[in-house]
């Protein structure tokens, strides 16, 4: 199946990782490092982290893919800020507070898209357009002087693009990595025009970082996927550079990756799978014809929200295509991410919570980790 379209390409940087993963420069350093433990356990710890990283940078809330119609709203809740996304009729996204201007009122309650021509408060029935605009207010004579253009909806500062929704609910963040070099590469993957094929939030009894490690090393692949998708790929072939705070890495699944044409994207997305993991707290894994974004939201030190989408090419033309995805989503969401890698995460916090062990070991191939932590560390001293 054309997952990528014909127009579609890799990126230069795209294209070099694949170079690196086709010729690894020699062995490997066989370095080592320690990370306490206290950063994942801490409460303190984790509200310097809400406040440096969560509170400070545009924050990733999912695909534009599960809000395409024009003329819907959904909500958003799972960072701490109510928000609401309005997809206006010209299919322009607008996000607000999901607050009336008139007494406050939560307006609605969508965590799935509604198609609606307008906002209806359910309290006293102030309505506003789907580009926030105050547009009716009951017996309104009994507001004078009522200067609707001041009392739309409260904006919340947000981008949309490469096919992916970021807002910054609590600062004014700049979104031009967002926008730029990100947004260049998920558009040369095919996001934006992608199809949402299934999404759904796992309740994760860990410290978001803990899930974060497990997508930050291929070291476990092997192991702890064993009887999931270790047979897919080779053991520990991986090649990663930084783009901005953000991390990106090609994994060497198995097959003639010497081969592979690197500008045959399809080609070369069945022997390397590309992987970004994207401050503070998203993680996206382009399989060979699909994707999944997982958005982490941590919700205490040792709890974590984990929205998981994944992105088909197109919607199901058949029931063999419709078992195909089905298979790809049970497979990835159920067992893989949800019996495998966040069940890893939740020994691991349960583990280090014994006290037992004050610092973590991490291998040389685990070094993603410590450079993960270091732009974690770098932005809490900032
Ligand atoms: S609180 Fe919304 S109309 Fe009164
Ligand atoms: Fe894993």
């Amino acid at each position: 199946m054309d997952t990528c379209g014909p127009s579609r390409r890799p990126t230069v940087a795209q294209r070099a990782l694949a170079e690196r993963c086709r010729a690894p420069a020699g062995p490997r350093p066989a370095a080592t490092s320690r990370l306490d433990s206290a950063r994942y356990l801490c409460p303190e710890r984790f509200a310097r982290e809400r406040a440096a990283l969560f509170e400070a940078l545009p924050l990733l809330l999912g695909p534009s893919a599960m809000l395409p119609a024009p003329g819907t709203a959904m909500t958003h809740d799972g960072f701490g800020a109510d928000l609401l996304l309005l997809r206006d009729r010209d299919g322009g996204l607008g996000i607000f507070r999901n607050a009336c201007r008139h007494r406050g009122a939560r307006l609605v309650d969508a965590p799935e898209p509604v198609a609606l021509a307008r906002i209806v408060c359910p309290y006293h029935a102030w309505a506003y357009g789907l580009d926030g605009a105050l547009v009716a207010v009951p017996r309104d004579e009994t507001f004078p002087g009522l200067d609707r253009a001041s009392m739309g909806l409260g904006r919340v500062p947000h981008a949309e693009a490469g096919g992916l929704i970021w807002a910054a609910p609590f600062s004014t963040a700049d979104f031009a990595l967002s926008e730029g070099a990100l947004a260049e590469d998920f558009t040369a993957l095919g996001l934006d025009a992608m199809h949402l094929h299934a999404r759904r939030t796992h309740d994760v009894a860990a410290n978001w970082k803990l899930i974060m490690d497990a997508f930050l090393e291929s070291y476990h692949v092997q192991r702890l996927h064993a009887n999931s998708i270790a047979r897919f790929f080779r053991d520990g072939v991986t090649a990663g550079d930084m783009l901005g705070p953000h991390m990106r890495a090609a994994v060497a699944r198995v097959g003639a990756l010497e081969d592979v044409d690197l500008d045959d994207w399809a080609a070369l997305r069945r022997v390397l799978t590309f992987t970004y993991q994207l401050l503070p707290a998203a993680v996206l894994v382009a399989s060979p014809d699909y994707v999944n974004l997982l958005v982490l939201m941590p919700q205490a030190v040792g709890r974590t929200l984990v929205e998981d989408f994944m992105l088909i090419p197109r919607p199901p033309a058949s029931a063999d295509e419709a078992a195909h995805w089905a298979r790809s989503w049970a497979l990835l969401d159920g067992r893989v991410f949800g019996e495998e890698d966040f069940a890893a995460a939740e020994a691991c916090q349960r583990g280090l919570a014994t006290g037992a062990v004050p610092e973590i070991l991490l291998g040389a191939l685990e070094q993603g980790i410590a450079q993960f932590h270091a732009a974690v560390d770098a932005a809490i001293a900032a």
